[in-house]
């Protein structure tokens, strides 16, 4: 099914009663494609929550609504020139003035479009509301990009939501409406930017062929706000301009890059820029010739630099055959601080290993002073289950976006160092990848839905709890009704704690199967397995205990925290109890906090994991009534699968680490098949 439906703002409630009237008509002066959009999204809007159809007026009166930009003199008379010059470009107001006129106005189109949308999105999902508006808000990331880890051959690295949704065999002449709708899914939530191919990146997408293709989806998207962005190979002068090598210290490889920039700004006027995955798992980059990335991105940026385009270099680096892979990326990129021209931005995981259940937060964050950084989290489960088991997102990326870094002293959170407020940068943004394609729910999992709207939420205002996201998706996805909405959200909020317990709790992290990523395989005697992992994976489970000492008795990637958070991790007495295996290797007899040792704890918590799990299924069973047939069935299928895998994972990881611990699973659990 190619027709779009199922994306929370298509599901509206009809307001039974409440303090916000339908207003009686719309007052929009000004008409470019994005007020095109905005007049049609509020008139369909309206009509689906008031059941009315909303006129059109053509001067501002009372009881109306009206939206438009701080050039349109009626209405910003209403507002002070502070406070509309403090918008930026995607800020907005909403305000209720006199007469029970309420005005959506911004500096430009785009911010008047995330006005409306969050405007309907008051009416949907904020009961509390009170009748007058009064709502400033400015997003905290100015660049809130989604990543698409979609190859040309249209199958989705680590996808699980079915082929690609960019039909490049039928572009540029075929347009298909999933690009429409998903341009309105992202504007919804303020996402503003897209990077359609993989990281592991083709030479091919820069191709005029492909760049065509390119300029029709990025033709699409601009009412919506949304830029295009490519990510690119690093050899691309060679491999497409038949160039000798592709050192970035080669005259003619820079010239290569400029003309090629030069050819994509005249196709596509505001493309965004260059995501790039270099020497990095394989793919080329500039220390093939002996260069660092600062070089390579520098002579990016450089090609982009007159066309106002930037690079996201990312700095998911390691060797498998060199020391402890948490320290790597920090190893690498601390000496390179400063040396990174003003629009490079180095794009940083949110963790220091990869997109675990549960990992600190990469020590980079807090580590460059003269560098700016974006985070990058992972929307699609490559790790948490794919898109079969139900894992709430809103927790994970909030949990790592409110880490303290402490790098300028407390409360200099991952959220506050990398938003522009501790840093000047002139550039602010944070990345997703994205968890869509082309099932009919868009997600493969009607819950993974969320995890996409989280992260636009989050991106836009990363102050928001992840409750309060969980709710407003639910409310715009499924129901209003109270008992729902209490119940799921319950779920949702402990989903991901849930996902840890029976995977990877206590801080273990990296014990899934090592091609795939699905199900568990702690074990590592398989043909094949890297260096690092062997001979015990990430987990170093011997007859003594478990864990991977990190500490300063270790490798010490401990140092490369700032103090407190040394001090506190270095100690297994402070270290926290969910990061404990993941900086120390304990006695399998450790005593924790609540009096059990390690291995008894290990069992309590891979068996919580399972049973939170069942209440999840006796949850959504009691909610039958509640949700519409196809999607009840479809979830409480995937919490089927979901049990039986967390039964899998508990039982795999304590059958084999018992191997190693010698003890029995205490009687009160269940006891493994
Ligand atoms: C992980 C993932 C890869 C991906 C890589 C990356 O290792 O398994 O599929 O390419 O991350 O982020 O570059």
């Amino acid at each position: 099914r190619l027709d779009g439906s199922g994306l929370w703002f298509t599901h509206m409630e009809t307001i039974e009663s409440g303090p916000l009237a339908c207003p009686s008509f719309i007052y929009m002066p000004q008409s470019t494609p994005t007020f095109s959009i905005i007049h049609k999204e509020l008139k369909s809007g309206l009509n689906k929550l008031y059941n009315q159809e909303v006129k059109d007026e053509s001067q501002l009166d009372s009881n109306g609504l009206c939206v438009g930009t701080s050039s349109q003199k009626d209405l910003s008379t209403y507002f002070k020139n502070e406070e509309l010059s403090v918008l930026g470009n995607d800020g907005y107001i909403i305000r209720t003035v006199g007469n029970n006129v309420t005005i959506i106005i911004a500096n430009t189109d785009l911010g008047a479009l995330y006005g409306t949308y969050h405007y309907l999105r008051c009416l949907q999902t904020d009961n509390t509301h009170k009748a007058n508006f009064d709502i400033v808000e400015i997003p905290s990331y100015q660049r809130r990009i989604l990543n698409h880890w979609d190859n040309l051959d249209g199958t989705v690295e680590r996808g699980y939501a079915g082929h690609s949704i960019w039909q490049w065999e039928d572009l540029p002449e075929k347009i298909s409406p999933r690009y429409v709708e998903y341009a309105k899914a992202n504007a919804s939530i303020g996402i503003n930017g897209t990077v359609l191919n993989n990281v592991n990146a083709k030479p091919d997408i820069l191709k005029l062929e492909y760049l065509e293709k390119v300029k029709v989806l990025a033709n699409t998207f601009r009412p919506y706000g949304i830029k295009v962005y490519l990510s690119i190979n690093f050899s691309s002068p060679s491999a497409l301009g038949g160039l000798e090598n592709s050192d970035p210290l080669k005259e003619e490889v820079q010239n290569w890059w400029k003309e090629k920039a030069n050819e994509i700004y005249s196709l596509i006027p505001d493309f965004g820029g260059f995501l790039v995955k270099a020497n990095s798992e394989g793919l080329p980059g500039p220390q093939d010739f002996g260069r660092t990335h600062a070089d390579g991105a520098n002579m990016l940026a450089d090609a982009l630099k007159p066309h106002g385009g930037i690079v996201m270099w990312r700095a998911f680096v390691y060797n498998s055959s060199g020391n402890d892979r948490a320290k790597q990326a920090y190893d690498e990129f601390k000496p390179l601080d400063g040396k990174f021209r003003k629009n490079v931005i180095l794009q940083v995981k949110n963790g220091p290993v990869d997109f675990q259940p549960r990992e600190p937060f990469s020590p980079l964050f807090g580590a460059l002073h003269q560098t700016t950084l974006m985070p990058e989290l992972q929307i699609t489960q490559e790790y948490l289950g794919f898109s079969d088991h139900l894992v709430y997102l809103g927790t994970l990326f909030k949990e790592f976006l409110n880490s303290d870094t402490y790098t300028n002293g407390r409360n200099s959170t991952v959220s506050i160092i990398t938003d522009g407020s501790v840093y000047d940068d002139s550039i602010t943004a944070i990345a997703g990848v994205a968890n869509i394609g082309l099932d009919s729910n868009w997600c493969g999992h009607h819950f993974a839905q969320a995890n996409w709207y989280a992260f636009g939420r989050l991106a836009w205002n990363h102050q928001l709890s992840a409750r309060k996201i969980a709710t407003e998706w639910l409310m715009q996805t499924f129901s209003h009704d109270p008992d729902f909405l209490n119940q799921m959200s319950g779920v949702m909020m402990e989903s991901r704690e849930a996902v840890v317990n029976y995977m990877t709790p206590l801080g273990l992290h990296h014990l899934m199967g090592w091609g795939h990523h699905y199900g568990p395989e702690p074990w590592c005697e398989i043909s094949g397995a890297r260096p690092d992992w062997l001979p015990t994976y990430y987990h170093k489970a011997d007859s003594i205990g478990i864990g991977f000492n990190r500490s300063s008795s270790g490798s010490n990637a401990v140092s490369q925290y700032a103090e407190p958070l040394f001090s506190v991790y270095n100690d297994p007495a402070l270290c926290p109890e969910e990061l404990l295996l993941w900086f120390h290797h304990l006695p399998w007899n450790y005593e924790l906090v609540n009096g059990r040792d390690l291995w008894t704890e290990l069992c309590y918590r891979y068996s919580m994991g399972v049973e939170q799990v069942k209440y999840f299924q006796c949850t959504w069973n009691s909610l039958q009534s509640k949700v519409d047939k196809n999607r009840f069935n479809d979830v409480q299928n995937k919490l089927a699968i979901q049990l039986k895998e967390a039964i899998w994972w508990r039982d795999a990881c304590l059958l084999y680490f018992q191997t190693f611990s010698h003890r029995p699973i205490p009687s009160q659990l269940d006891q493994p098949k």
